[in-house]
């Protein structure tokens, strides 16, 4: 099973960045090709029947699987980004995450009003920054189809704050 898989390959590095917080390396299942493809694969059952047209994913992390996978699906990638980075119009939004602060960005013509988002990051720790991602979603006229990622750290509670822009939720590990 993939959440077996996953929890052999996932490393925990205790008190990184800062001291307190046990960090989730997913490091190691980028060394492994075999193991990002079952990774993808996963994602792709676990989101049949769902209705999205495109993915966002949430730099950096939340780029390595989220453009795989919509690569795999042959459907567009928006990268939403930290501040100042993307060269073109943009419309922020600032959170705190579990450890930290900070502003991402997306571009104002990422896609068109009405657009089915599903958005992906590579863990769920507190919410903060999807919770930010899907506001900006939300102001550009999209909708959040629903929230993909690989892990989720479920003490933190962060799948409460995802639940008022979409239900659905999809974590390969927990
Ligand atoms: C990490 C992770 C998620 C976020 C989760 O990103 O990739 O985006 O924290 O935390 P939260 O649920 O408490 O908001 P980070 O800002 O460390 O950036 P990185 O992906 O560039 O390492
Ligand atoms: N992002 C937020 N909390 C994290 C954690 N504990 N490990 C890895 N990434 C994170």
């Amino acid at each position: 099973m993939i959440d077996t898989l996953l929890k052999a390959a996932v490393r925990d590095i205790a008190d990184f960045p800062r001291p307190g917080i046990v960090f989730k390396d997913i490091t190691p299942i980028l060394k492994d090709a075999k193991l990002c493809d079952a990774v993808v694969e996963s994602f792709i059952e676990r989101l049949e029947g769902l209705d999205f047209d495109m993915i966002a994913g949430i730099e950096s992390r939340g780029f390595l699987f989220g453009l795989m996978l919509a690569n795999r699906l042959g459907i567009p990638f928006i990268p939403i980004r930290k501040e100042g980075k993307l060269p073109s119009k943009t419309t922020k939004q600032s959170y705190d995450l579990e450890y930290g602060t900070a502003t991402i960005e997306i571009h104002t013509d990422a896609f068109a009003p009405g657009a089915k988002v599903l958005l992906h990051d590579d863990l769920l720790a507190t919410g903060g920054t999807l919770v930010a991602a899907s506001k900006l979603i939300e102001q550009l006229g999209g909708q959040v189809a629903g929230f993909s990622f690989v892990i989720s750290l479920d003490f933190l509670k962060g799948r409460e704050r995802l639940m008022p822009f979409s239900k659905k939720l999809i974590s390969l590990v927990h």
